[in-house]
């Protein structure tokens, strides 16, 4: 077991990042929020962060000539601050390579769909418009494709007849909110392995049963 050095990356609301901060808090998390970083000055979640102590930094893509210098900018903020995995919880960039190979296997993604359905963005309107009759969310490794990398758990949720975007996107945070913390312990107990791929399959991920 070792405790995570956490960096948080949002865009808006936080409320996964609450989620974390509020299973570390309860003792169901082994790790510490280094630094809440967001590229957007009015997300929300900064507000949750600077209300319980956490560290967090601003840094706005747009002040960057490339996604390259950016991702530059984000490793050495995360790096200074002792991060050591990250968490993209609601953070609405893509990032390169340059962001991939600070944090080789040491970057995580949850995404609002069972994943490799609805990719990118608006996943809840997206299975609904399909009509689906599950819907969920994925915690995943990040690789360099939009949510494309190695699933390390899933969680499903009905889709009922007369739902909205909003009440479907509700059910599947509230999901999110259980199976991100989960994920994360489940990291810092050594539990979850990568499976490079081989001929038959893509890289994948492994649960280890708790000792
Ligand atoms: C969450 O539903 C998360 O899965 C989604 O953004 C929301 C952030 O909410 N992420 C993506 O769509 C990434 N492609 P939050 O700010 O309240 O955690």
């Amino acid at each position: 077991m070792s405790t995570l050095d956490l960096g948080v990356l949002i865009s808006g609301r936080g409320s996964n990042l609450l989620s974390i901060l509020h299973a570390i808090g309860a003792e169901r998390l082994d790790a510490r929020v280094r630094l809440v970083l967001s590229n957007r000055a009015d997300a929300g979640g900064l507000v949750h962060a600077k209300a319980r102590g956490v560290h967090t930094a601003v840094l706005s893509h747009r002040d960057y000539a490339s996604r390259e210098a950016y991702d530059e900018a984000l490793v050495a903020t995360l790096r200074e601050a002792g991060v050591t995995w990250v968490v993209l919880a609601g953070f609405m960039r893509i990032v390169t390579p340059v962001f991939l190979n600070a944090f080789p296997g040491r970057v995580i993604n949850i995404h609002p769909s069972l994943l490799p359905a609805f990719p990118g963005v608006h996943s809840q309107a997206q299975a609904l418009q399909y009509g689906v009759k599950i819907a969920g969310c994925t915690v995943h490794f990040v690789d360099s494709g939009t949510d494309t990398g190695p699933i390390i758990s899933q969680t499903a949720v009905s889709v009922l007849d007369d739902d909205t975007e909003e009440t479907l996107s509700a059910r599947i945070l509230s999901a999110e909110h259980t199976l991100l913390p989960r994920v994360l312990q489940w990291i810092a107990q050594g539990r979850v392995t990568l499976v490079p791929a081989d001929e038959n399959r893509r890289a994948r991920v492994v649960i280890h049963q708790e000792e």
